[in-house]
């Protein structure tokens, strides 16, 4: 068992707290705070025990100059002050004096945020190659370190690996709840147990159907990624997306586990990626030559809705068609709508999968929607995150 925030006195300690604040931001305003929101009941908990707490995030990918005016985590800091209602110190540097002579300054109830750990990635990709002396110097500035990024636990980083190499470390509130959440897919499934998998890439994917296809009792697939299944059984595609090389995977797997694998039967299809054009619902037989498959159909909902009834799990990674333009929604809404109100344990990953149900109103009717993509990913394939490996047992 991994060390927690518990296991701490955290009193008049520094205590540094990585957390992901990697949340979409748009000329300056946060256009979804969820992430800042998950990370509350540690920062909370930290004030509360009297820390002087020292938050580090990275924000997007910095690789020039340019990046870093609109990666600045200053918009963050004003949203967390808000959200904390009391008062959040910005350091607008990674490293220096400044920095330094702040945390040394703190009092106890404190709460600094520092600027985005990926700065540090303009000058050698310092950050992202976890360089001893950066996560040295990180790791000089807490007395303990608390890592509470799952969305970034998939990454060996100076600021979660390489404080975690130094300090006494622990998790906080929210990888615990997702390790928690992720277990039951993992090692404890209710059954009947579905898993749903939809996004674009079959090779995204591959890895988690090799570690649930034994787990789970089916495998429902939509998406971009439902087009290279379909050929590997001989339907006809269109122009849809073809993820040819992972052809043979997937006729193996479908010779494999042919009761498990549950494909679409319908689809909506236009005949331009980028704009809606000669929208149309047709089974999948019937799709033209240039024709794209962009959203899984009525009957596909049907289909799935039946399996999905009687299920005691499910977990969904990945949305089931271009739901970001209303006329491909319909079947990842359906769904989602279905899924609120089934009497089953219902864990919903992956970043555009969780934020389709946080901004359609699900946010509280599933039993967990998880706040890692890659990470969550990651963990469904069955593999350990470094940043978790990382921190002590207890
Ligand atoms: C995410 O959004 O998935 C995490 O914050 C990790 O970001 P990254 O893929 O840029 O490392």
């Amino acid at each position: 068992m991994k060390k927690t925030i518990r296991d701490f006195d955290l009193n008049d300690k520094k205590v540094i707290i990585r957390v992901d604040f990697n949340v979409p931001i748009k000329d300056g305003i946060i256009t979804d705070d969820n992430r800042i929101r998950e990370s509350l009941e540690t920062i909370n908990y930290a004030i509360e025990n009297n820390a002087k707490v020292i938050l580090l995030s990275h924000l997007g990918r910095v690789k020039t100059v340019e990046d870093k005016e609109k990666n600045t985590l200053e918009p963050i800091a004003f949203r967390l002050s808000e959200l904390l209602d009391k008062e959040v110190m910005f350091v607008d540097e990674t490293r220096s004096e400044i920095l330094t002579d702040a945390v040394n300054e703190m009092r106890a109830g404190d709460v600094i945020l520092v600027e985005n750990t990926r700065f540090e990635d303009l000058d050698g990709n310092k950050e992202s190659g976890n360089d001893s002396d950066l996560g040295k110097y990180w790791a000089s500035l807490g007395d303990i370190f608390i890592n509470d990024a799952f969305g970034t636990a998939h990454r060996a980083h100076a600021s979660n690996v390489g404080i975690a190499s130094i300090l006494p470390s622990g998790i906080g509130f929210l990888i615990e709840k997702e390790l928690k959440n992720l277990d039951i897919a993992l090692n404890n499934p209710d059954h009947p147990y579905a898993v749903i998998l939809g996004g674009a890439k079959v090779s995204d994917k591959i890895g988690v159907i090799e570690n649930l296809v034994n787990k789970a009792d089916y495998i429902i697939i939509g998406g971009g990624m439902a087009y290279t299944f379909l050929k590997a059984s001989g339907l006809p595609i269109g122009a849809s997306l073809l993820d040819s090389e992972n052809i043979s995977f997937c006729e193996r797997i479908l010779k494999e586990y042919p009761d498990k694998i549950i494909l679409p039967i319908d689809n909506v299809v236009s005949t331009c990626i980028d704009t809606p054009t000669d929208v149309r619902e047709i089974f999948i037989n019937d799709i033209k030559d240039n024709e794209i498959g962009l959203d899984i159909g009525k009957a596909s909902v049907k289909v799935f809705k039946d399996i999905l009834k009687d299920c005691k799990l499910v977990v969904w990674n990945g949305p089931v068609g271009m739901f970001e333009e209303e006329v491909y929604s319909g079947g990842t809404k359906s769904l989602l709508d279905y899924l609120s109100k089934l009497d089953a344990k219902t864990i919903i990953c992956g970043g555009d999968t969780a934020s389709a149900a946080i901004n359609l109103g699900y946010k509280d009717k599933f039993t967990h929607i998880s706040t890692g993509g890659g990470a969550s990913l990651e963990l469904l394939e069955g593999k350990e995150l470094p940043g978790i490996k990382v921190i002590g047992e207890k």
